[in-house]
């Protein structure tokens, strides 16, 4: 029995910054951001949008072809916690209307926490292959304005539906792991943006996946050449440029650099156009994988590297399920991506100040969103979420 991705989609909110607008208030070249970081545009969440209503959004897709009662367990990974004791799962778990035994629980580790929630979905569907998981990924990516990492912002949510004999992609029993107890990002409790020493995180996040991989190759895992393409974390769509470079190295690779380039290109479109997603960051790129490779993809061996601040990485790896095109959801991501609306420098501002009332009054959220949920209010320190 194979254990693995059944369905995946992803959902990002219907608003966004081009990165040259940034550029021309900064009075920097845009291409600092469209070559330099491989980003072109951020996506920015509405007022009446947040981790639920994008992984609600997401997940939506995915009950056009499964039943809503075979969901055993639904793993909600994000580091944009909305409240310190309820699991946001909860919310979208009502939102869905998944079935009242249906287990929830929300995990944290920084952008890794995905795919903690991926290989502990694939333990439980091993233990009773009946049964399918929901693992949800969504996150808000803020830092502070004219901070380094500003033109890294981002947002998205992705759902992928864990099961036996998988129709997309099959995950292997093999994985590397690596922790390290740093400080390279993280975001205090009292704030509302990350705090980050930017090139201390990049050199954190390459030594983390030179370790996780040597790992996995030690727990017999398949060597860099064998594998077809890769699929990294994307804080920025050129760190996975940097992390191919770093892997031919430590696996000694007679790849050449164009082939190496090929071997990620196809995974990084989504993500620099929707900015860094966290912990859906990562999935978002293989569904761009899966959506834009032009060769069929069958049986193709697929790499993962999952790196979350802090810092724990994971190395694995996964084999395309034949016939998988079938299954993909490419036109509704296309279609959804081109429906999204341009903000000036000025109109994102003015989203970035929004604050959520923290008085305990009733307050409606501004009607912003197009996706299928919103937040429609604050009642009393309680989130009303509605379908739109
Ligand atoms: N044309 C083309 N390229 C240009 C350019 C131009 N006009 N101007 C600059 N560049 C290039 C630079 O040469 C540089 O290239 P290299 O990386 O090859 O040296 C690149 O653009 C970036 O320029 P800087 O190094 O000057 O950029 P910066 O210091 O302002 O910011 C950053 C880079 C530190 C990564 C910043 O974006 C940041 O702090 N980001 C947030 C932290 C982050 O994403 N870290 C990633 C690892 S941690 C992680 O993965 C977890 C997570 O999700 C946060």
């Amino acid at each position: 029995m194979s254990i693995g991705i059944d369905d995946i989609s992803f959902y990002t909110s219907n608003f966004y910054l081009d990165l040259k607008s940034l550029a021309d208030v900064q009075n920097i070249e845009a291409d600092k951001y469209y070559q330099g970081i491989g980003q072109e545009r951020m996506g920015i969440v509405g007022a009446d949008e947040d981790v639920v209503t994008m992984a609600a959004a997401a997940a939506l897709p995915l009950f056009e072809r499964s039943n809503k009662a075979s969901i055993d367990t639904l793993l909600f990974a994000t580091e944009t916690g909305i409240d310190q004791s309820k699991a946001a799962g909860v919310f979208v778990h009502g939102l869905l209307g998944l079935p009242s035994r249906c287990r929830v629980v929300e995990l944290k580790q920084a952008c890794y926490s995905a795919t903690a929630a991926l290989q502990m979905a694939c333990a439980i569907v091993a233990r009773e292959p009946g049964r399918k998981v929901l693992v949800l990924a969504s996150d808000i990516a803020r830092y502070d304005l004219a901070s380094s990492g500003e033109a890294t912002q981002g947002c998205g949510a992705v759902a992928i539906l864990v099961g036996a004999n998988p129709k997309l992609v099959e995950i292997h029993p093999q994985s590397g792991r690596y922790t390290e107890d740093v400080m390279d990002f993280w975001r205090p409790n009292y704030r509302a943006t990350a705090l980050v020493d930017g090139k201390y995180s990049t050199k954190i996040y390459l030594k983390a996946l030179k370790q996780a991989y040597l790992d996995y190759l030690e727990q017999g895992g398949t060597g860099f050449d064998q594998l077809d393409h890769l699929c990294y974390h994307l804080p920025f769509s050129r760190m996975a440029e940097k992390a191919q470079t770093q892997l031919a190295r430590c696996s000694g690779s007679t790849r050449d650099p164009v082939a190496r380039a090929a071997m990620i290109a196809p995974s990084l479109h989504y993500n620099r156009t929707i900015g860094n997603s966290y912990t859906a960051s990562i999935y978002i790129g293989l569904t761009s994988l899966l959506d834009h490779a032009t060769e069929d993809l069958s049986g193709k061996k697929i790499g993962f590297f999952s790196y979350g601040s802090g810092c724990v990485a994971e190395f694995f790896s996964g084999s395309v399920v034949a016939g998988y095109r079938e299954y993909l959801h490419t036109q509704r991501h296309q279609t959804m991506l081109k429906a999204r609306t341009e903000l000036s420098y000025t109109q994102y501002l003015k989203f970035y100040n929004f604050e959520c009332p923290a008085d305990g009054g009733d307050h409606r959220m501004p009607e912003q969103t197009t996706g299928p949920y919103r937040l429609a209010s604050i009642d009393q320190h309680k989130r009303i979420y509605c379908a739109r």
